[in-house]
């Protein structure tokens, strides 16, 4: 495969665009064929063997990917080879092909196209921990964001704005603050003819600014912290000047406020259910065009160190990205992860099983009940699983700590639309449809979740096949009026009526 090469650390110009061996995944990972990386600070660093990550010689750069998982280790339940999905591989995504450990790699929904889902998560994911987590920004506070026409700035302006703040957005060119104005910054500072503190006097009426987000350290970091209002949070992002600031610890004590760190790699390591509800939130912003990703330009992997010198000389407005290959965008649906692995350790069979024996033997068992089925238990990974594959990651599914604390029990709730998902799964278990060309289950008709269904609870399904319809081509329309019990409880789980397709 094709891939720019860090063979010895130094600048963009010593990497090397070359042949090299794919890789291949280890029990836990996936091999992805890379359409689009992004280009991010840290690819800076780590080829100058700057960064608190060190690959082994020779790697690749390229932390942020979007692609195809054209391979899955033997491990791997979530992930199959087609699914379109998103990375933060760390480095290793300028190239063709890229294994990458499988907890960091996400399906990306339908509608998304894989330049937006390279050049995402990580801007927007580091500002909204960094706005929501930490600074616990509100509505009607002002916050001042540093090199505000950057990767992460311009996602910590967008996301601030959405946040009902008000934003001074700070950069060191005109075309640079143009762009901040665009994602709607209220007030403009050009650090490099303009002092700091003098405007945000003027712009703050001497009060200063609730919030700082400061992803470039350097002078400008005790200017900064000069200028924030009592109780004040000063957001420590990054380090893009290359200068870590000295700060007087006097400060602090005089303006009651709080120098807080900022890591996102960590947190979403540590707080990966917390972080994934981010990741939620963000998406959901994303696809009802609340925020969206400002492209500066897009380069071919060819032109991938030219990328990371144009970044390292502040060229960039936004984000940069490079496209592998020579690919155009089709958007399709991938089908959903398979949860048969993990149902496979879960379930026992059906006692007895309906057999329909062709379209002819339908007529035979209308008005017949069947089941109950064989119980199923609702892990919390299959919670998990679905979410993922969702995108809904809503706490009462995912937290555990939270749900200890506030839910009835304990525990955690499945999804309805995973009760509901399984219904299919209940419908084999009941039902065996032979000598048919094709069957399928099409459709749910008045569907109801009765009773939430708590992590670790079992549920199984009983089903009364209400009816079926002849269709003009031949096929029959099967009815089925399906119910999930749940165990322990006076009311179901979930009813509704299940349509399927026998041709
Ligand atoms: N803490 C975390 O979790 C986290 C996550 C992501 C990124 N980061 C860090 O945040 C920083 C910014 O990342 P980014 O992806 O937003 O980078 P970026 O797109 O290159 O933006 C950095 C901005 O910093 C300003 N800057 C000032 N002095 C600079 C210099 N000497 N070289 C380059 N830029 C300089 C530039 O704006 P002006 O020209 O307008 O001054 C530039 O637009 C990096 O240090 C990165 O490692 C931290």
């Amino acid at each position: 495969m094709k891939a720019l090469l860090c063979q010895q650390y130094g600048l963009p110009e010593t990497l090397v665009y070359t042949e090299t061996p794919a890789p291949v995944p280890a029990e836990k990972d996936v091999l992805i064929t890379v359409k689009a990386c992004g280009v991010n600070f840290p690819d800076a660093l780590i080829i100058q063997n700057k960064y608190q990550f060190k690959p082994v010689l020779p790697f690749s750069p390229g932390g942020e990917v979007s692609g195809v998982v054209t391979a899955v280790g033997d491990k791997v339940t979530h992930l199959q080879p087609g699914n379109r999905v998103l990375a933060l591989c760390g480095w290793g995504g300028f190239a063709e092909e890229v294994v990458v450990d499988s907890r960091k790699v996400f399906p990306i929904p339908a509608a998304m196209d894989y330049i937006t889902a390279a050049t995402t998560l990580y801007n927007y994911g580091t500002s909204y921990h960094a706005l929501l987590d930490r600074a616990n920004l509100q509505a009607g506070e002002t916050i001042l964001v540093l090199g505000a026409a950057g990767g992460v700035g311009i996602a910590a302006v967008e996301l601030a704005k959405l946040m009902g703040a008000t934003v001074i957005a700070a950069a060191s060119t005109e075309e640079k603050l143009a762009l901040c104005k665009e994602k709607g910054a209220d007030f403009l500072i050009n650090y490099s003819v303009d002092d700091l503190r003098t405007r945000i006097k003027e712009i703050t009426g001497d009060k200063g600014v609730d919030v700082v987000y400061d992803p470039i350290g350097g002078p400008l970091a005790e200017q900064a912290l000069r200028s924030t209002a009592w109780k004040g949070r000063y957001l420590v992002v990054g380090f893009a000047s290359g200068q870590i600031p000295q700060l007087p610890f006097n400060l602090p004590l005089l303006k009651g406020c709080a120098v807080m760190g900022v890591f996102w790699g960590s947190f979403a390591e540590r707080e990966p259910v917390k972080s994934r509800q981010n990741l939620g939130q963000l998406l959901q912003w994303l696809q009802q065009g609340k925020i969206s990703q400002h492209i500066h330009r897009i380069y071919t992997l060819h032109e991938a160190a030219e990328s990371i010198r144009d970044l390292i000389d502040r060229k960039i407005k936004g984000k940069a990205v490079v496209k592998v290959g020579n690919w155009e965008e089709v958007i399709t649906t991938a089908p959903p992860p398979s949860p048969k692995k993990e149902i496979a350790t879960q379930v026992e069979t059906a006692k007895q099983v309906l057999v329909i024996n062709g379209l002819s033997d339908i007529k035979n068992h209308i008005g017949k009940t069947i089941g109950p089925g064989a119980w199923l238990t609702v892990t919390q990974q299959m919670i998990n699983d679905f979410a993922a594959a969702t995108f809904d990651f809503q706490w009462v599914h995912l937290d555990t700590e939270k749900a200890k604390a506030l839910l009835p029990g304990g525990k955690t709730i499945a999804h309805g639309y995973l009760t509901m998902s399984l219904a299919s799964h209940f419908f084999y278990d009941l039902i065996q449809v032979e000598n048919v060309s094709s069957f399928f289950n099409y459709g749910i008709n008045k569907a109801r979740f009765i009773s939430p269904v708590p992590e670790g609870s079992r549920i199984r399904m009983k089903a009364t096949l209400t009816g079926a319809e002849e269709q003009p081509n031949g096929s029959v329309k099967l009815f089925l009026s399906c119910t999930i019990e749940l165990e322990g409880a006076d009311k179901p789980a979930y009813a509704a009526e299940l349509i399927s397709l026998l041709a």
